[in-house]
């Protein structure tokens, strides 16, 4: 496979690392070792939300299968994993008890991943709330940010001292907005009051956690915020102000407030009023120090004045450029665009780590190989954006690919391919693709 002559380690920083991501929820088995039930179980389980009605149950088996990835992922010359902590896992109930086994899991899960070399990074929350939560409100119940503070340091009390990066909470925005306001994700929720108190109790919960932590003596913190290239659809004034609200609302809110201990004014014109009273009391928490920034970063959006709707009155358009298998429109512009704005207007020479970028496709093994040609290209070109960045003075010290394999892709279930792994969900085989033996291929070289 061709790479192109550049992307080599030697082109990036010497400390930059190289990795692969999951969460626990789309590669582990929820079903295995003692769980409680999820949000994301009850969510599947709702007709309509979920394509073929697809849950995590069984997912890759990572649960009992993680030797063998971890051993994949060495063998492909990568420096990193990046894994997150199952809150129903750990806790079924969410709060009190303690699963024991499954809390070893992690125990057991880290030791692999430092036997092999590799450094862990892990994500505390990445989305399956537990039920019990959610029955009383989840992220919309004031005292979720206790509750997740509380998980947070059983986390920490377990594998805590061994971990090379941790952050409080995956993809804000997905976890509040996009489950609360578009009902898309669990619990699915479409209500503007549930929306707007989750965007900040989440943050709110993200605090927490860094207060905790921090009390604890971990000087490698941080949250990981997903950004999408939001542009307006036309030249028309009010596709550019749609653009301008959306852009708030999907990239601004989370950043700022996290940045600034602020949220952004054409946001705040349509969520203000929902917000829980006193808002403003905890943001200094909020925007307590990090000691990095994650940042996912996947497709451009292009955005329309939407008339017929109520605030904030916008809507997705489809625009000309290449879509992977989910319809996103890739722009990896986008990414160098963002990484330079984060830098030029939030957070400064701050550490940022790409924790999530990568590609579904209809991939399928032909003669035990999957060629994904298209899914190399849009990493080789994501790579490309990233060093222009570094080259411009960003101070990027890592990207991490999504996926290490195929997994449960939330309400698209199992049928988006995201993984530089295959897996056969009937028997559970791996077989890495092409773009895993390029970044082989490109790891090795200096
Ligand atoms: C992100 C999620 C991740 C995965 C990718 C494709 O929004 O963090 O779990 O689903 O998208």
């Amino acid at each position: 496979m061709a790479t192109s002559p550049n992307l080599t380690r030697a082109a990036f920083p010497k400390d930059f690392r190289f990795g692969a991501a999951t969460a626990a929820y789309q590669v582990e088995g929820h079903s295995f070792g003692g769980a409680g039930t999820c949000h994301w179980d009850t969510f599947a389980a709702t007709p309509g939300n979920v394509l073929r009605a697809e849950d995590g149950a069984i997912a890759c088996d990572q649960y009992h299968r993680y030797e063998e990835d971890m051993d994949l992922l060495k063998a492909g010359n990568f420096d990193a994993y990046r894994f997150s902590t199952s809150w129903s896992r750990v806790m079924p109930e969410g709060r009190g008890p303690v699963n024991q086994e499954g809390l070893d899991y992690y125990d057991r899960l880290v030791d692999a991943i430092l036997e092999r070399g590799l450094e862990p990074h892990a994500t505390i929350y990445h989305w399956e709330l537990p039920s019990a939560l959610s029955d009383l409100g989840g992220w919309t119940h004031p005292d979720i940010a206790q509750w997740f503070g509380d998980f947070a340091e059983i986390i920490d009390d377990k594998i805590g001292d061994r971990l090379a990066s941790v952050a409080t909470i995956n993809e804000p925005w997905c976890v509040s907005y996009l489950s609360h306001m578009l009902g898309h994700h669990a619990p699915g929720l479409r209500n503007i009051r549930a929306a707007a108190r989750s965007m900040h109790h989440v943050l709110k919960a993200h605090g927490e956690a860094i207060t905790r932590l921090r009390a604890r003596g971990r000087d490698n913190l941080g949250i990981v915020i997903n950004f999408e290239h939001t542009q307006p659809a036309s030249d028309a004034p009010e596709d550019i102000a749609a653009a301008t609200r959306q852009d708030a609302i999907n990239n601004r809110w989370f950043i700022e407030a996290v940045a600034k201990g602020q949220y952004p004014t054409e946001a705040l014109e349509g969520l203000e009023a929902h917000l829980p009273n006193g808002w403003q009391d905890d943001m200094a928490a909020i925007s307590q120090p990090i000691d990095w920034l994650g940042v996912n970063y996947y497709f451009r959006q292009l955005v329309a004045h939407d008339a017929t709707e109520t605030w904030p009155s916008t809507k997705p358009v489809q625009g000309h450029l290449a879509t992977t298998q989910m319809g996103w429109e890739i722009l990896p512009d986008g990414l160098y665009a963002l990484l330079m704005r984060l830098k030029n207007d939030y957070v400064g020479d701050l550490p940022i780590m790409v924790t999530e970028n990568g590609m579904a496709w209809d991939d399928h093994v032909r003669n035990g190989i999957v060629e994904d040609s298209e899914r190399c290209a849009y990493i080789r070109d994501h790579m490309g954006a990233m060093q222009r960045a570094i080259n411009d003075g960003a101070n990027l010290t890592g990207f991490f690919y999504w996926s290490l394999l195929d997994n449960y892709e939330w309400a698209f279930g199992y049928e988006r391919r995201f993984g530089m792994i295959h897996v056969d969900f009937e028997t559970l085989k791996r077989t890495p693709k092409a773009s895993y033996h390029m970044l082989k291929d490109l790891l090795a070289r200096s």
